[in-house]
């Protein structure tokens, strides 16, 4: 039923022009700079895009022995594999406990010694979650802080924004926000609610999980719809600018609102997935069609302007 609606609102979907947009607006030796985190990282420094801290990287297994000081410094962090997706291999440490001798960190899967985590580490490394079943290397990064402004809209967890930047129009969002049963992530196949978000205001529209349209957050009672995005111009600035500094003219961009930093960004994806336009309950085809009839040399700020105007859903 939904699907069948769908289609009628110019859905895009899994078939030619799948490839007409992605194979065509980004250059297959450009993935890299997107695939991997630590290269992402380093081309945001660059260009001025803000993301959260990587602390230290890990790059091979005689290190782990010698982490454990630099880690119980550290208040709380974050533990992920570079080339890693869709939420798998991520540890969030929250507080380090114990002592420096014998260290224990209260994690998102729970309490681990200092024996447990260099395993976790070290399963990374040998390419555990990696994408391409390849070694990795482990990233060490600034924990984010929830913004009050989600409070009751997420079970755990930290909710994130993906914008769908077509020549660097935001042409589409939504907010994904962790459930008890995504285990306090925010990747939708693994549970999380997908919320349409009105690209003119940051409000959101409408909001979908496991696929059926509802209307409160399934652990918190919480009414979806009160809640409008701050930050929502600075976020939309934010994820265009990913398309002049990665040159890929079709991407998803999942940005994350901080506590004390704000908007940052927290990946970049080639081949972004196409259910934001079941959570938005309207398809993608008209606003890529639209931006094909633009000038492609508007600057940043009229970009947003027409996003705002013509995207006011
Ligand atoms: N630094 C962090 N602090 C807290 N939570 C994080 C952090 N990084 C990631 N997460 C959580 O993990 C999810 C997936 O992270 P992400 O970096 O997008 O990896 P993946 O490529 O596996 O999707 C995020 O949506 C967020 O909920
Ligand atoms: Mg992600």
């Amino acid at each position: 039923m939904f699907f069948k609606a769908l289609r009628k609102k110019g859905i895009l979907g899994m078939n030619r022009r799948v490839g007409d947009y992605i194979l065509t607006h980004n250059e297959r030796k450009k993935y890299q700079l997107v695939d991997n985190k630590i290269t992402t990282y380093e081309l945001c420094k660059k260009h001025n895009v803000s993301q959260p801290d990587h602390y230290f990287h890990v790059t091979n297994i005689g290190q782990i022995k010698k982490i454990k000081k630099d880690l119980i410094q550290l208040k709380s962090f974050c533990i992920k594999p570079a080339r890693g997706a869709m939420g798998n291999g991520i540890l969030v440490v929250n507080e380090v406990l114990g002592t420096e001798e014998e260290p224990e960190f209260d994690t998102s899967k729970g309490l681990m010694n200092i024996k447990k985590l260099s395993h976790f580490i070290s399963d990374i490394l040998s390419g555990l979650y990696s994408l391409s079943g390849h070694p990795d290397q482990v990233i060490i990064q600034e924990k984010i802080i929830l913004h009050p402004v989600f409070d009751n809209y997420v079970y755990k967890g930290i909710p994130d924004i993906r914008f769908i930047v077509y020549k660097g129009y935001p042409v589409m969002a939504m907010l994904r926000c962790p459930t008890k049963k995504s285990q306090g992530r925010a990747n939708l196949h693994q549970g999380a609610v997908g919320c349409g978000i009105n690209i003119a205001t940051g409000h959101i529209t409408n909001c979908i999980y496991l696929n059926n349209s509802i209307n409160t957050h399934p652990d918190t009672g919480k009414e979806l719809k009160d809640l409008a995005i701050p930050y929502w111009e600075e976020l939309l600035v934010q994820a265009s600018k990913c398309y002049e500094m990665t040159q890929m003219g079709y991407i998803g961009v999942d940005m994350v609102l901080d506590k004390n930093k704000g908007p940052q960004l927290l990946e970049i994806n080639a081949r972004p997935g196409l259910s934001i336009q079941l959570a938005n309950s309207t398809g993608l085809i008209p606003r890529l069609e639209l931006i094909n009839q633009q000038k492609s040399n508007a600057d940043l700020k009229s970009i947003i302007a027409f996003c705002q105007s013509h995207f006011n859903a």
